[in-house]
């Protein structure tokens, strides 16, 4: 199973290496590169293509400064914007990215009102909001990536500090995608095993502070951009279970509606992904503790949508 066409808006760090990794997955016949920057979306998609005979898929990957390519698209991935510096917080992004965003969903909602949209783009719960105002598609069409990320960089902390295979880990994160995301230690488990009968609290304490931070870690390595690798990988697995129908639930951003006694803001939940996008939100329980931190994570979400009012 896959798509007939994939569009990835923003052809750079996120973005081109989502366009390869749906390629060489054979995610959609055709994948399009779009991007405003002249020459890029052209020049890396053809180099894509290039690889194909040595990797051995058939997906078309084509690069473009505009959307017509894209006409028909069943998905697009938004990777559009600018990429957060070091010592800018996500949220500094806010106005440009706001704006950036609001014009490329009126393109896809011109050239594919059916499409479904992953949105990348930061700061991701308020860009999420202003994607899906912006085309008018219902909810289970907008889902934002923020969950996979989050929780590969937990598993991934898990299995260096246990020096266990990653594929034995289970977690799960929830809030919004940023500092007051919330990992949940009693959804984390090793092959079954609870985090907490292999992990003392303070190592648990400092794996959760460690994924928290995640996103700042990798950008104070980098110095003159943000993470990829991980998003583009964590986007195209959100990709690959709309587009393969697999109903696997993984953490995604979507637009709540009385799940968790919240409304009207984007939130990191647990979603099953399938045909047509957000098929479910599961509602999972939660402690006292963890309920106040998913407050207090929606608050900042909210706080932020407040500030984007106020600046446009
Ligand atoms: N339409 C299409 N592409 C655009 C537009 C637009 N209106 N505006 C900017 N872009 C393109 C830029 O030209 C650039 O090539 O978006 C691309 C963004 O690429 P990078 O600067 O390399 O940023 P990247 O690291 O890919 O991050 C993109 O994903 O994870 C988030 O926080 C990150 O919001 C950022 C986004």
């Amino acid at each position: 199973m896959s798509a007939k066409k994939i569009t990835v808006v923003g052809a750079g760090h996120v973005g081109a290496t989502c366009s390869q990794l749906l390629a060489m997955k054979e995610l959609a016949r055709e994948v399009v590169l779009v991007d405003i920057a002249e020459g890029i979306p052209q020049g890396k998609g053809l180099d894509q293509w290039e690889s194909a005979p040595i990797e051995g898929f058939d997906t078309r990957v084509y690069g473009a400064d505009d959307y017509s390519l894209s006409e028909g698209s069943e998905l697009f991935i938004v990777t559009a914007g600018i990429a957060r510096k070091p010592g800018m917080s996500r949220d500094d992004l806010l106005r440009t990215n706001a704006g950036i965003v609001h014009s490329v969903s009126e393109e896809i909602k011109r050239v594919a009102p059916e499409a479904i949209v992953i949105m990348v783009s930061n700061p991701l719960d308020i860009m999420a909001q202003v994607a899906m105002e912006a085309t008018g598609f219902p909810r289970e069409r907008v889902i934002g990536m923020a969950g996979v990320l989050d929780t590969a960089r937990y598993r991934s902390f898990i299995a260096l500090e246990l020096d266990v295979s990653i594929e034995d880990i289970q977690a799960l994160v929830l809030g919004g995608h940023g500092d007051t995301m919330v990992p949940l230690a009693s959804y984390t488990s090793v092959s079954g095993i609870p985090l907490a009968q292999l992990l003392s609290q303070t190592r648990i304490d400092a794996l959760v502070e460690r994924t928290r931070k995640g996103g700042g870690e990798i950008v104070a390595h980098l110095k003159t951009g943000s993470a990829y690798y991980a998003p583009a990988a964590a986007a195209v697995q959100m990709a690959e279970a709309i587009v393969k129908n697999k109903r696997r639930i993984l953490p995604c951003a979507a637009w709540l509606q009385g799940e968790y006694g919240m409304e009207d803001l984007f939130l990191g939940v647990p979603c099953l992904l399938g045909e047509g996008g957000l098929r479910r939100i599961v509602e999972v329980e939660l402690s006292d503790a963890e309920r106040a931190a998913l407050e207090s994570s929606a608050a900042a979400v909210r706080s932020t949508i407040e500030a984007l009012k106020a600046l446009t």
